[in-house]
């Protein structure tokens, strides 16, 4: 097991290059496993969810190598279908392989995914939307046996909430389906669209993916194709909200502007200045920030889920009360607690509303991560803080941020990583 060891209260400074994004990685890797043919897939985070995916691609038959940030997968023999469930259970993502293998094979066998425990998670949406394609869904014995034996016929499907999983599924296995599907509250998120520009680059037929309503026409087989990840939008605002955390100044290099939309007016509105120059997005932070009067989180384009906590962190030091609210998973508060340990002053409302009354310093504490995006913001609280923190569990953060404290080091924080 390892710890982070950092002695906060440095103004962060200099510049990083952003990492591949894992939520767009993780599907395309397994849309690789759908691809009768080699995918070259570039700017892919060295993280240990991708490490995952990759286990699950060569235990149905893929040969994969890795040379630094490209993966490349041959999946002309791959020819399992079944996925047990130690390898379902270390992330979330591993649930979208079952629409890939159900589209290349027309059966599949998993079970329900892992991931951070931020709520309950369950996959009904998932479920059912196969359902509508034609597949029969057994459960026998905590094994969920798919087939689609007479194949897929493309339908219309409504999504109740549009969920990012659910609607990479229903793409997946909408690939090789007869006729058109059409997904109505699909996720708009810029995973979505990178999975689908990956699709079409391998011959699928995809429209209007980013928007509500995405089209598939089925296709006969897809080929292998070159392919490079999106930067990591959630990963960009943890290097944003460390700065502002620190009242540093940096330069990210490889953010995506249109990708920040909902993230940028926050740090403007706690008085932080920010300026891209092509991809290079630049961010100076105040002495003392202002407070958020109200925050809640929302599908996309609104304000993300997976920024909530790492935006918290910097608003317990703002001056005012900000008011943050969680309304896409329904146990997203983990950091709240650990944060009350560094000094932090937040009390939590009906389970999903955050009162944070901003205090003049942090002090160093010894924290536990409870999840990805939870840990990251334990990282940028213990930047701002006052003296040393120690967080443990770190593997969550690894899940997501890759080698966090080399990144923060670059920029002139005081962090290490060390065994316990
Ligand atoms: C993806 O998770 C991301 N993970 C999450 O990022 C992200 O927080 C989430 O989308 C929302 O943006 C990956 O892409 C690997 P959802 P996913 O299906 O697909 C409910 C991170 O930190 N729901 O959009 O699991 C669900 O319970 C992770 O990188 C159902 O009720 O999210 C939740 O309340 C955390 N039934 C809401 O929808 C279903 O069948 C959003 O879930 C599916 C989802």
């Amino acid at each position: 097991m390892e710890k982070l060891v950092i002695d906060g209260g440095i103004p962060l400074c200099g510049k990083i290059d952003l990492q591949g994004s894992k939520n767009s990685a993780l599907p395309v890797l397994a849309a690789t496993a759908a691809v009768d043919g080699i995918s070259v897939i570039h700017n892919c985070p060295d993280l240990s969810d991708v490490a995952a995916a990759v286990k699950i691609l060569e235990h149905i038959g893929c040969k994969v190598k890795r040379e630094g940030h490209t993966v490349i997968v041959d999946a002309r023999n791959a020819c399992g279908f079944e996925i047990p469930e130690t390898q379902m259970r270390e992330m979330r993502s591993s649930i979208v392989f079952l629409g890939a293998l159900l589209s290349r094979f027309g059966k599949a066998s998993v079970t329900p995914p892992g991931g951070c425990e931020i709520g309950l998670r369950p996959i009904d949406l998932h479920l059912s939307s196969l359902r509508s394609l034609g597949v029969s869904v057994c459960e026998n014995g905590g094994i969920l046996e798919c087939r689609a034996e007479n194949g897929m016929k493309g339908c219309h499907i409504s999504l109740a909430f549009p969920s990012v999983g659910a609607t990479e599924n229903i793409i997946l296995s909408a690939l090789s389906a007869q006729g058109e599907t059409v997904i109505t509250n699909a996720a708009r998120e810029p995973e979505i669209i990178d999975l689908a520009d990956f699709l079409c680059s391998c011959g699928a037929k995809i429209s209007g993916a980013g928007q509500s309503t995405v089209r598939i026409s089925g296709v006969k087989g897809l080929t292998g194709t070159e392919h490079r990840i999106i930067p990591d939008r959630i990963v960009a605002s943890t290097f944003m909200a460390a700065a502002a955390a620190t009242g540093g100044k940096i330069t990210v290099n490889g953010a995506v502007r249109e990708h920040l939309s909902p993230i940028i007016p926050v740090f403007e509105t706690v008085g932080c200045r920010t300026e891209f120059s092509g991809n290079e997005m630049r961010i100076s932070a105040p002495r003392k920030l202002t407070r958020v009067k109200s925050l809640r989180t929302m599908p996309y384009p609104g304000f993300p889920t997976d920024s909530q906590a790492i935006i918290m962190a910097m608003l317990v030091t703002a001056k005012g009360t900000s008011v943050v609210t969680e309304k896409i998973f329904e146990n997203r508060f983990r950091h709240v607690p650990e944060l009350i340990k560094m000094g932090a002053d937040i009390r939590v409302e009906d389970g999903c509303v955050a009162v944070i009354d901003g205090v003049e310093r942090l002090h160093g504490a010894k924290v536990s991560a409870g999840d990805l995006r939870g840990g990251c913001a334990l990282a940028v609280a213990a930047l701002g803080a006052a003296g040393r923190t120690e967080i443990d569990r770190i593997y969550h953060i690894d899940r997501g941020c890759e080698a966090i404290e080399k990144s923060f080091s670059q920029l002139g924080a005081r962090i290490k990583r060390e065994r316990i």
